[in-house]
């Protein structure tokens, strides 16, 4: 199997090496704009396979998209972080401008490849690999609900004095203040978790799961990389793998909870040919008023994208 990741900064190259180091492909290819930078990313990779002991190739290259063909999945992390004080909506016209180039690269030299976007803001940077790529919608997604239910539950992990691998959990909605967490839906080795927490505490992780992003920004000037990257990379292995994992993902919805032509995330099974089927959970009506608010809020950063690619057309 071959993977390219693009973008070879925190995120891209976190996540090929945790596909390098546990053998999930048996070639990366990091791509990145900034000449010389994917290769030494690659070449400090590959020195470091035999200590780790892996023999995943990993290959670096500066926009030299003839060295992607063929690839299987393409994880594109192109694009510029936030900062302190910026949302993931304000990144959106110049993600917007590298992803759509990226993808057009992609789609000409790997066609048959799935696509999982991980540039922010996410749900719409989904839509516009979408819209570039011209794939079916089960091959081009975001990751998001991974890195944001993989927050939840090592904040209830903490709170519980218990092992993070022990809390299951669904989140849904756009990547940003307005996802939806589902308490609902949380266990902790098969327990609801509501039997084991208070409800003020759970709804203070439930806040703190919703800025998790920005409380690290604000640590370290810079978005996270180690989680992000290895959520990637968990969902490659699960294509790769044909696992059949279900994790939410955030994809075009087409009538799914009532919502068309909106990207979200909502719970999915993930396998060899990318989503496979789309869960639809029956949520009571508090949990579809909070997933309106994210869809709405998500429609209108999708809007601006259409009328900024409208001004440059
Ligand atoms: P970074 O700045 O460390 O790396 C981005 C890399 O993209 C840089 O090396 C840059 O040279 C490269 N790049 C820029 N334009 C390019 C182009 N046209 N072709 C190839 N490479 C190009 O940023 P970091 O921390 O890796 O974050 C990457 C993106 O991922 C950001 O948009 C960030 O907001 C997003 N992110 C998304 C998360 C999610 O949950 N979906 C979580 C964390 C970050
Ligand atoms: C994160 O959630 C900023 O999307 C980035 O860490």
């Amino acid at each position: 199997m071959k993977v390219t990741v693009v973008g070879a900064g925190n995120v891209g190259a976190t996540c090929a090496d945790v596909l390098a180091y546990r053998e999930i492909a048996n070639e990366v290819v990091l791509v990145d704009i900034k000449e010389g930078f994917a290769e030494g990313k690659a070449l400090d990779i590959w020195q470091k396979s035999p200590i780790n002991l892996y023999d995943t190739r990993t290959v670096g290259v500066t926009n030299d998209y003839s060295k992607t063909a063929g690839s299987d999945v393409v994880v594109i992390t192109s694009g510029l972080p936030r900062k302190p004080g910026m949302t993931r909506d304000d990144l959106i016209s110049t993600n917007a401008g590298i992803v759509q180039s990226v993808t057009e690269n992609i789609v000409k030299h790997s066609p048959d490849a799935i696509i999982i976007v991980v540039s922010n803001p996410l749900d719409v940077m989904t839509y516009a690999a979408h819209i570039t790529s011209k794939l079916p919608r089960t091959r081009v997604m975001g990751m998001a609900g991974i890195l944001d239910t993989a927050r939840y539950r090592a904040f209830l992990a903490e709170a519980l004095n218990v092992s993070p691998k022990d809390i299951q959990a669904v989140l849904m909605g756009g990547h940003g203040d307005t996802m939806v967490p589902l308490p609902r839906y949380t266990t902790v080795g098969g327990i609801p978790v509501t039997e084991l927490i208070e409800e003020d505490k759970l709804n203070a992780i439930i806040e703190r799961t919703k800025s998790g992003g920005g409380e690290l920004v604000k640590l370290m000037g810079t978005s996270a990389w180690y989680a992000p990257g290895s959520a990637a990379a968990q969902m490659v292995e699960a294509i790769v793998r044909d696992q059949r994992r279900v994790f939410p993902v955030c994809v075009k919805l087409e009538g799914e909870y009532g919502i068309d032509g909106v990207y979200l995330g909502v719970p999915v099974i993930l396998g060899k040919n990318g989503i496979e089927k789309i869960i639809e959970l029956q949520l009571n009506d508090e949990e579809k008023q909070l997933l309106e608010t994210s869809r709405g809020h998500v429609k209108e950063v999708m809007d601006a994208l259409d009328n900024i690619n409208a001004a440059k057309a």
